[in-house]
């Protein structure tokens, strides 16, 4: 298309004056009208609306008209005028209308019945060209930016932990191996896998979290974040497990358990308010198509303050449930990991808003967090949340050479390969703290969504790692 007029997205064209000649880039969503005039639906991913275009047939080649079906990507050049439907202020009235790419209707597979979210899963083209996942991409990166806003206006500093690493710093055990032997034909040493013929001389797998590198970066500048992939073999084909998710983890010196509750507090209810105040269009949409009480729900996080809970409390409130009859699938009594129907139940049904739990048996928590006086207990919290469970999981960090390095061995865990981490102990200790936030969970929590692989462009998950 020859034209001096520079292309405008649909967003701002939405709230620009009538009255001017513009160009509109975009794929067709829908075709109506009649035999004079036909009125296309235009979006081009820049916001969840389309701007209406309305072509008098008898300006158009009728083969053109024809060959503009759903799915199809046009350039259309004409005039911004106020519309005279309702719905929305403005539309263009086409004077030329260029198609880059025709969409065979007979073909396209959103013309078929079955758009469930997970038929989708399976068209990657078609999946993210769809209203619901251009809403989620949006927010998305709304939250993403929101994430560096936070941090950056309070002075931490983006660390950048690696992905690929030696320690397994949950302790789970569930990591995702890299290598580059060749598996069918591996080096054996006195029975054993050799791996100092491995890539890196080592044994090595994909990160299931940057704390521990973390811990260094605080203990150096002070406050660090961390915003990147998490890798985790664990085989949980649940609504709320990734094998691939993106985690954020601030670690902070100096700050104890009740300054961490703090922050990580004031951070939720920061990026709940950010998408409010920037992704209004979108939530309404994923409000109206799939949970009616999204809105309210985020609007009512921000205004009462998280309940906290010792685990032990959280035990006897759950045990007084089973006890007056509430049904639940896992048993529970103190020393058990909470389910997800247990945070739930104490979420949804007992307080009725957020809550931390804090004080958890060492026992089911990881060897870093620091042990509280009782001998039983470590200053461990998790964050949960309605609809979802736990979001945020953290700790106060043990600061003490002494008691690290016995709970290390009482783990039977390597303390060779964690000497890097330890040392930070051993050189000028200071009392810190940090926790991670899932960054699927989150989304999870402000689109409303239901299953977390529709809240990530492409999920991985146990069996399924396809495009
Ligand atoms: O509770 P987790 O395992 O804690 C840690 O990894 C700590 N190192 C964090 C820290 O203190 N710096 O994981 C933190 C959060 C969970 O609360 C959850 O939101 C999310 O990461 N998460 C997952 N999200 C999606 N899929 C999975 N498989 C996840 N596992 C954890
Ligand atoms: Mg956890």
């Amino acid at each position: 298309m020859e034209t001096t007029v520079k292309r405008t997205k649909i967003k701002d064209l939405l709230k620009s004056e009538p009255g001017m000649e513009v160009l509109a880039k975009g794929w067709v969503r829908t075709k109506r009208g009649n035999k004079q005039v036909k009125f296309i639906a235009l979006n081009d991913g820049s916001t969840i609306n389309n701007i209406q275009i309305v072509a008098d047939t008898s300006l158009f080649e009728e083969d053109l008209i024809r060959r503009i079906t759903t799915g199809s990507s046009l350039a259309v050049r004409g005039e911004l005028v106020a519309s005279l439907g309702s719905g929305q202020a403005v539309e263009i009235q086409a004077k030329e209308i260029e198609i880059y790419g025709e969409c065979d209707p007979m073909r396209y597979p959103l013309q078929k019945k079955d758009t469930s979210l997970e038929y989708l899963r399976s068209v990657a083209h078609m999946r993210l060209r769809t209203n619901t996942f251009g809403a989620i991409l949006r927010v998305r990166n709304a939250m993403a930016f929101a994430i560096h806003k936070f941090f950056n206006e309070k002075g931490f500093v983006y660390l950048h932990t690696p992905l690929i690493t030696e320690s397994d710093a949950e302790g789970a055990g569930d990591m995702f191996q890299v290598t580059t032997l060749d598996l069918a034909n591996v080096p054996v040493e006195h029975g054993k896998v050799d791996f100092s013929k491995d890539f890196f001389g080592k044994k090595t797998s994909l990160t299931v979290s940057g704390q521990l590198e973390g811990e260094l970066g605080a203990t150096a500048v002070g406050e660090i974040y961390t915003f990147g992939p998490t890798f985790r073999a664990e085989n949980s084909n649940t609504p709320r497990h990734l094998a691939e998710f993106w985690m954020i983890e601030p670690e902070m010196a100096f700050y104890d358990i009740e300054d961490n509750m703090e922050l990580a507090e004031e951070f939720v209810k920061y990026l709940v308010q950010y998408a409010l105040d920037n992704c209004m269009d979108d939530l309404k949409f994923l409000n109206d198509k799939y949970d009616e009480g999204l809105i309210e729900r985020l609007r009512s996080v921000i205004g009462i303050s998280f309940e906290r809970v010792t685990y032990t409390k959280a035990i006897e409130i759950l045990e007084a449930a089973v006890a007056s009859g509430v049904q639940f699938e896992y048993p529970v009594h103190w020393g058990t990991d909470f389910q997800s129907e247990h945070e739930r139940y104490l979420v949804e049904k007992h307080f009725g808003k957020p809550v931390i739990l804090i004080d958890f048996p060492k026992d089911i928590k990881a060897f870093y967090m620091k042990q509280n006086e009782d001998g039983k207990t470590v200053r461990g919290m998790d964050v949960l949340f309605p609809k979802i469970g736990e979001i945020i999981g953290g700790s106060e960090r043990e600061a003490s050479l002494e008691k690290l390095e016995t709970r290390i061995d009482e783990l039977g865990m390597s303390r060779k390969n964690l000497e890097w981490y330890i040392d930070t102990r051993r050189y000028g200790t200071v009392p810190h703290s940090g926790f991670g936030l899932g960054f699927e969970r989150l989304l999870l929590f402000v689109t409303g969504m239901a299953n977390i692989r529709d809240v990530i462009p492409f999920p991985r998950t146990p069996k399924n790692a396809e495009f």
